[in-house]
């Protein structure tokens, strides 16, 4: 019997938790990027800390010719270059590898579910894993339902033995309609409780961090409402471009690819209301209710509320980029937003006349991902006959990433005889009061689905009610194309409308 080494059981602990139940993993898609930059290192991470279980085997499958040593190896090499980790702790890897297998195959072929099926039984006798199955879609979201439909016919999915997990990755659907039936297909195969849809950005400690800052402690809460805060600002920025994945993008655009998912799912967790616990359901639930209070907008809504723009070329860091369509696989004439704002209100008692502004761009200057919570500012009265000109109004900030912290800010008196005052910050960063290894963000998402804690993983419904926020907008933008892109010079903060968009309303942007 194979069994992983826990290097670092003295972490097993208060800290980290248990090792996951035994199981083996299949990836399908273990050629492409994904696996290498961000689920073989994750796997790695979890190992280091001593939460992969000691019966576990990671089975990998992609179109590519490789045997399980050319697939070791090809991995112990990638692993290199895409480790989180600053000291590569080799004992770790070496048992890690051990435990990998690969199936050459076609994912459209029988034969290969056939092939898998044979070597999974040869695996999990060798590593006892129990006949317990995660089967993972690194893969285009094309052959989601494909894949989904094979894996039923070679009875993967029965739960006989042990259990059988399908993880799906972004995107799901790719609008309201295909998400619907992509779930259809889905669930003639699959149980819901088999279906685990991803979502990295709840994997991301800071994300999750949104919900325990708030109602772990007392003195914010009784703020967090209309009454105190005058509205909300979410920032997704990247310096980066569509790194030669212009062919997905043309298809996606900005809006599905970040605002549908990972800027509602982050929106979700500051706007919900105290769950009645931690479980699943409860904070799943949670959830829903913000996103079917979102005010659906209307085409003139989208109109005035949203706005898109594309990157030209430009200068980042002081290097020379492309502009988007001068990217590989792209269109010159390309319609496909980088950047994307919207206003949102959330029609609820708790938020009833507070906006939302949500933006996500590619090439901005900065890679940051953060949000605002602007209070109401205080009576000026006081101040009247001073030489305070404005009483700046308070700002609690979320740094997401890449310096994850939270920073309050306040007014605070100039030392010295004549009233002035400027605006102060009180400062938390994880990096100066935790000991942490910074991580892919698919470490706690692996552990949880092998665990079966879905509360990080989206339900059906919840990904549909996302559909329904952004379908709005994505109808009027295809019917309406736009007549000024590219709008935006790569390494500036997006197009002049997303400033508009805050001006009107008497607000501005934080850049961070
Ligand atoms: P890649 O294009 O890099 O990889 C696709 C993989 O699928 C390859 O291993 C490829 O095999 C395999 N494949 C595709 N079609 C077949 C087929 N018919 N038969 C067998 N193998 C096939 O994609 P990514 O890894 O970038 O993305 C995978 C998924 O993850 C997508 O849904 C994406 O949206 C999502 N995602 C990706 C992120 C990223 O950072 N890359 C981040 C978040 C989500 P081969 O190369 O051997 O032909
Ligand atoms: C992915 C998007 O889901 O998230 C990418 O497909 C984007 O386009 C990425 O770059 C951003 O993730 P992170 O964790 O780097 O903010």
């Amino acid at each position: 019997m194979a069994e992983m080494k826990l290097h670092s059981e003295a972490a097993v602990g208060a800290r980290y938790g248990r090792p996951a139940d035994p199981c083996a993993i299949v990836i399908f898609g273990a050629s492409g990027d994904l696996t290498k930059r961000l689920l073989v290192p994750a796997l790695y991470n979890l190992a280091c800390d001593g939460l992969l279980p000691r019966n576990f085997a990671l089975v990998g499958t992609a179109l590519s010719d490789m045997d399980h040593e050319s697939f070791r190896d090809q991995m112990s090499k990638d692993i290199r270059q895409f480790t989180t980790r600053d000291a590569f702790d080799e004992r770790v890897w070496d048992d890690l590898v051990r435990c990998l297998y690969y199936v050459p195959g076609n994912f459209e072929d029988p034969a290969t579910y056939r092939r898998l099926a044979q070597l999974l039984d040869e695996v999990d006798a060798k590593h006892q894993t129990r006949g317990n199955h995660l089967f993972y879609l690194a893969v285009p979201p094309v052959v989601f339902s494909l894949i989904s439909r094979q894996l039923g016919q070679a009875r993967l999915t029965d739960e006989e033995k042990g259990w059988s997990r399908l993880v799906v990755e972004k995107p799901f659907g790719h609008d309201f309609e295909s998400a619907v039936s992509l779930d259809g297909d889905l669930r003639q195969h699959w149980q819901e409780h088999q279906i685990w849809r991803i979502d990295h950005y709840l994997g991301k400690e800071t994300v999750q961090n949104l919900l325990t800052f708030r109602f772990g402690n007392g003195i914010f809460e009784p703020l967090w409402n209309r009454h105190h805060i005058d509205h909300v600002q979410l920032t997704a920025a990247e310096k980066i471009g569509v790194e030669g994945r212009g062919n997905y993008y043309e298809r996606a655009g900005i809006l599905r690819d970040m605002i549908q998912n990972h800027m509602l799912q982050m929106l979700s967790y500051i706007a919900m209301e105290a769950p009645t616990s931690f479980h699943a359901d409860d904070i799943r639930n949670g959830k829903i209710e913000v996103l079917k209070a979102i005010r659906p907008l209307t085409p003139e809504g989208v109109l005035t509320n949203t706005v898109r723009g594309q990157y030209s070329g430009g200068t980042v860091d002081g290097n020379v980029v492309l502009g988007y369509r001068e990217e590989p696989d792209v269109s010159q004439t390309s319609h496909t937003e980088t950047f994307a704002a919207a206003k949102l209100f959330v029609d609820n008692w708790r938020w009833a006349g507070v906006p939302f502004y949500l933006r996500s761009g590619k090439r901005l200057p900065k890679r940051s991902t953060e949000v605002t919570i602007q209070f109401k500012g205080a009576p000026e009265v006081l101040f009247r006959d001073t030489p305070v000109e404005r009483l700046e109004a308070n700002k609690l900030l979320f740094h997401i990433q890449p310096d994850e912290g939270i920073e309050l800010s306040f007014q605070a008196k100039v030392p010295g005889p004549i009233l002035h005052l400027q605006t102060v910050r009180m400062h938390f960063e994880y990096k100066a009061a935790f000991e942490t290894t910074r991580g892919t963000g698919y470490e706690r998402l692996l552990y949880d689905c092998m665990i079966k804690d879905p509360t990080l993983f989206s339900r059906a419904d919840l990904v549909e009610i996302a559909w329904k926020i952004a379908q709005p907008i994505l109808d009027v933008w295809s019917s309406l194309p736009p007549r000024d892109f590219p709008n935006y010079p790569a390494g500036t903060w997006g197009p002049r409308d997303a400033a508009l968009l805050m001006e009107r309303d008497g607000l501005e942007w934080r850049n961070p």
